[in-house]
């Protein structure tokens, strides 16, 4: 029994087709056994149900008829859309998106109980369909004010700014509803450089354009950023000193433009006057 334990736990699944790209897998997983002798998995790019064989997909592809996300688009801006799933009213689709995601994030443990979820999915859409680029996914209700659960950008699409994109989309979802928010724990090496970016480049933003003093609870109410991730992203910029007892920011002009600088390139906006959205009741 002990052999066949550990013998299971190679990675199986080594590569996925997703619509144009064949994409390389990052981290095991445990898939049902009638996939144990399978190294490829063929995903539909619309409803994300997978199958074994390429011939299997493309009958599917016949019959299929989804072109995008199930749920709503509450985003359009040029080719980019994003669709909000409902994990309740989507199961099948959820979990097919919960199993995609896993082969690509190592210390999460899967989300079988999708119905407790909404699931913000990015598409990138031509004449053919809504094309998947990344999702997050977040909690209908959290106690520990967690406002994104699993950030995934697909690996075709990394290092173009979508993670950014994502995650500031998790933010404007927070300001609509009026509360701060925080990605849960733990975060990934990429999902903390991600996060780190994103907090330094939107915090100096507001630092060089603000005259005066300005406080980490004003910055949390303007960003939806809660307090304890500002205090440490200024702490990493070196931009807090302690006195009286209290944390004060001292934002120098000429260190505010050296971080900045540093800070690199500020990625995809969200515009804001184009997500159209209510709060999950
Ligand atoms: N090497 C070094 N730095 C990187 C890399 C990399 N491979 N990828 C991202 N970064 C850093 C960079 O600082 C980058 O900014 P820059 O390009 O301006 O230098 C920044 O992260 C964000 O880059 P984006 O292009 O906006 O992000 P991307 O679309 O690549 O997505 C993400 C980032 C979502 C973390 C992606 O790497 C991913 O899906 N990883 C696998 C899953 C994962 O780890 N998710 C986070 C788990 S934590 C959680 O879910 C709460
Ligand atoms: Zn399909």
């Amino acid at each position: 029994l002990r052999e066949h334990e550990e013998f299971t736990k190679v990675k199986n699944i080594a590569t996925v087709e997703l619509g144009k790209y064949e994409i390389e897998t990052w981290y095991f997983f445990p898939f049902p056994p009638e996939y144990n002798d399978c190294v490829k998995l063929f995903f539909c790019e619309f409803c994300l149900n997978f199958m074994k064989r390429k011939e299997q997909l493309r009958r599917h592809m016949r019959k299929c008829d989804l072109k995008h996300p199930p749920g709503d688009e509450i985003y359009r801006s040029g080719t980019l859309s994003m669709f909000e799933v409902d994990g309740k009213k989507n199961k099948v689709y959820a979990q097919n998106l919960c199993y995609l995601a896993k082969l690509f994030l190592d210390h999460k443990t899967l989300y079988y109980d999708v119905d407790l979820f909404l699931f913000y999915v990015l598409c990138e859409c031509d004449d053919r369909g809504c094309h998947k680029v990344g999702y997050f996914s977040k909690e209908k209700h959290s106690e520990e004010a967690y406002n994104l659960a699993c950030i995934l950008t697909l690996p075709s699409y990394q290092r173009k700014g979508y993670g950014k994109f994502l995650i500031a989309f998790s933010y404007e979802l927070s300001k609509k509803e009026g509360k701060v928010g925080t990605p849960e724990r733990p975060l990934s090496d990429l999902g903390l450089l991600s996060y780190r970016g994103y907090w330094t480049r939107v915090l100096l933003d507001i630092l060089k354009k603000h005259k005066g003093n300005i406080s980490i609870k004003e910055l949390s109410d303007m960003t939806a950023i809660k307090a304890e991730d500002i205090l440490s992203t200024l702490q990493s910029l070196e931009l807090i000193q302690y006195r009286k007892g209290q944390h004060v920011i001292c934002a120098d002009p000429k260190v505010l433009d050296r971080h900045l600088k540093a800070a690199g390139r500020g990625g995809l906006d969200v515009d804001v006057s184009k997500l159209i959205w209510t709060p999950y009741k």
